[in-house]
């Protein structure tokens, strides 16, 4: 199983370097629970080298560079292309992200965002890389940004998945996948548990969005890679599935949706 979305440079020691010997345990984690690799996703320029760095580090680790939509005002351009210019050849740089829009926190920078968005978005195309979207409170503008965009020949996720499923229906058809936190586990989710049911299985993959939104039965604790399984294995019961098929087939869209070896 991989954990397509984890944020590895949040596991820091006190003076908020990052923690080699608390990744290490991480890693045996992951091991533990079947969990062959994950890919640590950047929100701001140096989180995204932060990222890059521990990519390096590890063999089945790999990373996404980008800026989240509540970190705009990080955002640089030209240093962003050239950590992408720089790294695109390593094979460790799988995606630019998480871009997006998020109108939850601020809507007062609506403009600002929207532009950095789609100057994300043209970026990832000129690499020919796939986007990792964020999206909260704002699946209007989203989508109409994603339309205008389209096609997208890397494809991308909608990751976090907390939208319709006849929002979800409109981004597939777009080339997108769409990816399943701990969230779904939660008992008030039920829009959320619908779109997992309904979802065809060569549309979805599972994340953690770790060190947030651990699954049941671990919810309050602090998340990490290797609790993928759990959503997982919620999400095979609702669909009535094998947890071993829900493995191998969102195993295999990450793997191709984000060229890993
Ligand atoms: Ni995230």
């Amino acid at each position: 199983m991989i954990d397509t979305h984890c944020h590895l440079s949040m596991v820091v020691d006190e003076d908020n370097k990052i923690d080699y010997a608390k990744l290490d345990e991480i890693l045996r984690l992951m091991a533990n629970n079947g969990v062959s690799d994950a890919i640590t996703i950047g929100s701001n320029l140096e989180d995204s080298l932060v990222s890059f760095e521990i990519a390096g580090k590890y063999s089945n680790i790999y990373c996404a560079v980008g800026i989240h939509p509540e970190e705009v005002e990080s955002f640089d351009f030209e240093r962003l292309e050239n950590i992408v210019k720089e790294n695109i050849r390593t094979g460790k740089l799988v995606a630019i992200g998480e871009i997006g829009l998020d109108y939850y926190w601020r809507k007062d920078n609506k403009e600002e965002q929207i532009k950095i968005f789609k100057q994300q978005i043209e970026l990832a195309k000129q690499y020919n890389l796939p986007i990792v979207v964020h999206c909260r409170d704002a699946y209007g503008d989203v989508l109409e940004i994603l339309k205008e965009y389209a096609p997208y020949n890397a494809g991308g996720v909608i990751h976090c998945y907390s939208g319709s499923i006849e929002w979800a229906k409109e981004v597939i058809k777009l080339g997108f996948l769409i990816s399943f936190t701990g969230v779904v586990t939660y008992p008030n989710a039920s829009n959320i548990q619908e779109v997992a049911k309904w979802v065809d299985m060569d549309k979805f993959m599972m994340e953690t969005d770790s060190p947030f939104l651990t699954p049941v039965p671990f919810r309050g604790k602090k998340n990490n890679p290797s609790y993928v399984v759990y959503t997982a294995k919620y999400i095979a019961e609702l669909k009535n599935k094998k947890i071993e098929e829900i493995d191998n087939i969102t195993t295999n869209n990450a793997k191709k949706l984000f060229k890993l070896k």
